[in-house]
């Protein structure tokens, strides 16, 4: 028999250091069955007193997705549970989720007027590479899932930005620029080569949030244009679709992972370079308006790490009281996609220069 006195050292031993492990930035973080959750790029929603994390479920050795989307619940974002596969993938051959496709960057908005929750998330076709660049949508009554697979595609087609010079694009002409990373070729990307490219088709679009404005109106912001240009589209009132409004932030700027927020009555925008799993430095970006203008304000990040984003790369920013935000971002492990770690970061705003900024710290903020 175990005396009371030595069932207490054993859970001390044993369950403290696990409920710690999480608290710390790139630390292994068991869920409340002590596995390491597995929920990458993604985002988190506010329905009711639980918040609602939903990621890409990886596995061992790929990135593909095997599983699908998962879904973990937390009173206080600490403890999380393990809620299950939000969005399964299908074992129908041909189906757009078909098991081995690519599914990534998911993230989930409620809306109030169809009582639903609205699941977007980047998705290429199996066995296509990175080549389908399309948007899927499913939704659910209820916040853990099982969500209902709509459709996917590329986005707007047959539409031009609200914010292109249309008559400069029909002067460009595609032969004139074969050859990418000239000057002449990126002159020719900012003004709009690869809008007026995928025009009939519709947009490409790759790392994505959303954001639910003020006004209750959504948006989809997503890498466009082979990764060259961001892209922010409006959702129809029911947010499954793309009303055909869409405006480029930063042309020819090779922004991806967006992360989104509005304080100090702005919209600022946290982005990445393009270098796949490897980190880069962070960009920020501003704007009076969700549309734009969007100003550029170099690399958030401050001290050491600074330049790589602190080994990391954002994947949501969450609002956590009136002036509390919190940048979530992912230490992606491409060899062993699984074991990716977590970062989390206050968003704090310098006094001086009225910009936010991130520092690295141990604790991850929040918790
Ligand atoms: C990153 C992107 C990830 C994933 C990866 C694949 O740049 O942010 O979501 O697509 O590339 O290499």
């Amino acid at each position: 028999m175990i005396g009371l006195k030595s069932m207490k050292q054993f859970l001390l031993l044993f369950f403290l250091p696990l409920c710690l492990m999480g608290q710390n930035n790139g630390a292994i973080w068991p869920d409340t069955d002590g596995v390491h959750i597995n929920a990458h790029g993604g985002g988190i929603l506010r329905y009711g007193k639980r918040y609602y994390w939903y990621g890409e479920h990886k596995s061992d050795n790929t990135s593909a997705a095997l599983v699908g989307i998962t879904c973990y619940s937390s009173t206080d974002l600490r403890h999380w549970h393990n809620e299950g596969v939000a969005l399964s993938v299908s074992d129908s051959v041909g189906s757009d989720i078909e098991r081995g496709c690519t599914m990534e960057r998911p993230k989930v908005i409620y809306n109030p007027r169809t009582k639903e929750f609205v699941l977007w998330f980047h998705l290429e076709l199996k066995g296509q590479g990175y080549g389908a660049a399309r948007s899927a949508v499913a939704v659910s009554k209820s916040p853990a899932g099982p969500f209902r697979y709509l459709r996917s595609g590329r986005i707007n087609p047959g539409r031009w930005p609200e914010n292109i010079d249309t008559a400069a694009v029909a002067l460009l002409r595609p032969e004139n620029y074969k050859e990418w990373w000239t000057p002449q070729w990126r002159k020719a990307i900012a003004t709009g080569l690869f809008v007026g490219r995928d025009r009939a088709g519709g947009q490409m679009a790759r790392d994505m949030t959303l954001y639910v404005d003020k006004d209750g109106k959504a948006y989809h912001l997503y890498s466009s244009e082979d990764n060259l240009t961001l892209q922010l589209a409006e959702l129809t009132p029911d947010y499954t679709a793309h009303t055909g409004r869409y405006w480029r932030i930063a042309p020819g700027g090779q922004n991806e992972a967006p992360t989104l927020f509005f304080s100090h009555g702005r919209y600022w925008l946290i982005a990445s370079g393009c270098t796949g799993w490897t980190p880069n430095a962070a960009r920020l970006f501003s704007a009076p308006t969700i549309t734009g203008p969007w100003t550029y304000h170099g690399n958030p990040c401050r001290g050491e790490g600074a330049e790589k984003t602190f080994g990391t790369q954002g994947t949501f920013i969450l609002q956590t009281s009136k002036h509390h935000f919190l940048f979530m971002a992912d230490e992606w492990r491409p060899h062993h996609p699984i074991d990716a770690r977590y970062l989390w970061l206050p968003i704090r705003f310098d006094k001086k220069t009225k910009l936010p900024y991130l520092e690295y710290q141990t604790h991850k903020a929040g918790l």
